[in-house]
Formats: structure tokens, C-alpha cells, sequence
């Protein structure tokens, strides 16, 4: 089976067909889902999910270019709501400067990103990181507030391959998904081939972010098997035996999922 590690299902673009389209995943073989939170109404949403269907679990957070949301009442909600026994991380958190270009905003994706990764410490969970356009000072937030402490996924990873290693040595886990199958993505595949397979998660961020062959359209966890095919043929196993690595380091990150 297939654990997906970050899906967004509670995204617009899946209200017409969101049923069907997760009893075919489901059929499909896709075991688990994590659907991520990305601003508050979407952690609402994934509530919702977890509560309708059992293969879903959730993660509940606000992302860098949704910190509008995050007063003392969200963060409350988010406390008290990583309580649930189907919220298993906290996410997506992180720094994003690919759309946010002004230096006072960014310095409040800072505060966000550290005081949510301090909930997470407080409440036990894993975190789900995410970063873009922000190497140097995603790095330098994690180690100020030693965030080895604190378990967790870099997730759609995109920087380079020595970066990789040193979120590995921190002991975090490094999401690949559908960008990995992209020809041009020389760097990503590089870091594939050289992380441990014990530290690599599967993932789609749909619906964004469709594999190959069907780049550009909607995503979904039924692309997962190409993400599949790519990672086995760069680290030269078998589809399965990638399958399960990922399968069962997911379980390890995300302890609460049974
Ligand atoms: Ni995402």
C-alpha cells in the first residue's frame, strides 16, 4: 500500500467530484492520506475529512502565505484541536519567499514559523515543513530553536542535495512528489539517489504538482505510482520495495496513525 504524506483534499478544486475521487484512491490501494492545513478554513475542512473517512488523517497549521489567520484564537483552536486523535502533525508551517517578497512580512512568517513549531514541541506532534525560496533562513530558524528536538518532514523539497543531508542529520524527513519525475529536476534526483531510504516520504501536495505524464493537470493521489516508478528507478529497487520503505517510514513520523 501507498501512504500518501500531504494532500490538500479539501481544496476547491475537488468539490465536484471529492467522493468518488477517494473511493478510487482508496480502491486504488492509497492506505493512508495526511490531508494538510494550509490556512484556517482548510484546517476546519480537514476535520471534516477526518471525521468522514476512515484512511484520512489530518495536520492542522497555517502556511507562511496565510499568517493573516493565525491570532490567539486560531492558535488556541490549533491547541486544542491537536488533541484529536486523527490530527497527527502539525502543518503545513514554514517560511515562503517565492511570494512574499517584503522584509517585514517575512519577519513575521519567522514568528509564525517558531512559535508554531513551539505548539508542536508542546502538544508531541511532528511537524510539516514547508519552504521555498527561504533555504538560508528555514536552516537558521530550525537550528536557534533546536528543532532536532522536534520531529518532522521537509515537505515537496526542492533545494539541494547537501541541504538534504543536513535536514536528515537533524533527523527530519525529506516529502518527494510529483516534481521528481520532471526532466529538468536534476537536483531533486540527485537528492533521491543520495538521502537515506529511511528518511524518504511520499507525497502529492495535490492538487498541485502532477507527475508526469499528466504534468499541468489536476492532481491527485492516484498519481502517486509514477512518483513511485521514479524514486525505485533512481535508487534501483523495486516498486515495491520503495512503496513499503516510504510506507513504513511515514508510520514512524506520524505515530498516531494507526
Ligand atoms: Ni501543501
Amino acid at each position: 500500500m501507498i501512504f500518501e504524506s500531504h494532500a490538500h483534499y479539501d481544496d476547491k478544486q475537488f468539490d465536484a467530484d471529492r467522493k468518488e475521487l477517494l473511493s478510487a484512491v482508496k480502491a486504488a490501494g492509497i492506505g493512508r492520506i495526511i490531508n494538510v492545513g494550509s490556512d484556517f478554513a482548510a484546517c476546519r475542512q480537514t476535520v471534516d475529512l477526518i471525521q468522514e473517512y476512515d484512511f484520512i488523517y489530518g495536520a492542522v497549521g497555517i502556511h507562511p502565505s496565510e499568517i493573516e489567520d493565525l491570532n490567539q484564537e486560531v492558535y488556541e483552536w490549533l491547541k486544542e484541536t491537536a488533541s484529536n486523535s486523527k490530527i497527527v502533525a502539525i502543518g503545513e508551517i514554514g517560511l515562503d519567499y517565492y511570494w512574499e517578497k517584503d522584509a517585514r512580512m517575512q519577519s513575521r512568517q519567522k514568528e509564525c514559523f517558531a512559535r508554531q513549531m513551539e505548539l508542536a514541541r508542546e502538544v508531541s506532534l511532528p511537524v510539516i515543513i514547508h519552504s521555498r525560496d527561504a533555504a538560508e533562513d528555514t536552516l537558521k530558524l530550525m537550528k536557534e530553536i533546536h528543532a532536532e528536538e522536534i520531529p518532522g518532514v521537509i515537505h515537496c523539497f526542492s533545494y539541494s542535495p547537501e541541504l538534504a543531508k543536513e535536514y536528515v542529520q537533524m533527523g527530519y524527513y525529506i516529502g518527494i512528489g510529483g516534481v521528481v519525475t520532471f526532466k529538468n529536476a536534476r537536483k531533486l534526483k540527485e537528492t533521491v539517489r543520495r538521502i537515506p531510504l529511511e528518511r524518504i516520504l511520499l507525497e502529492t501536495d495535490c492538487p498541485y504538482l502532477s507527475p508526469e505524464p499528466n504534468r499541468g493537470k489536476r492532481n491527485s493521489s492516484l498519481n502517486l505510482p509514477y512518483v513511485v516508478r521514479e524514486i525505485a528507478a533512481l535508487r534501483g529497487i523495486t516498486e515495491q520495495e520503495a512503496a513499503d520503505a516510504s510506507w513504513e517510514n511515514a508510520l514512524r513520523l506520524f505515530s498516531k496513525v494507526k
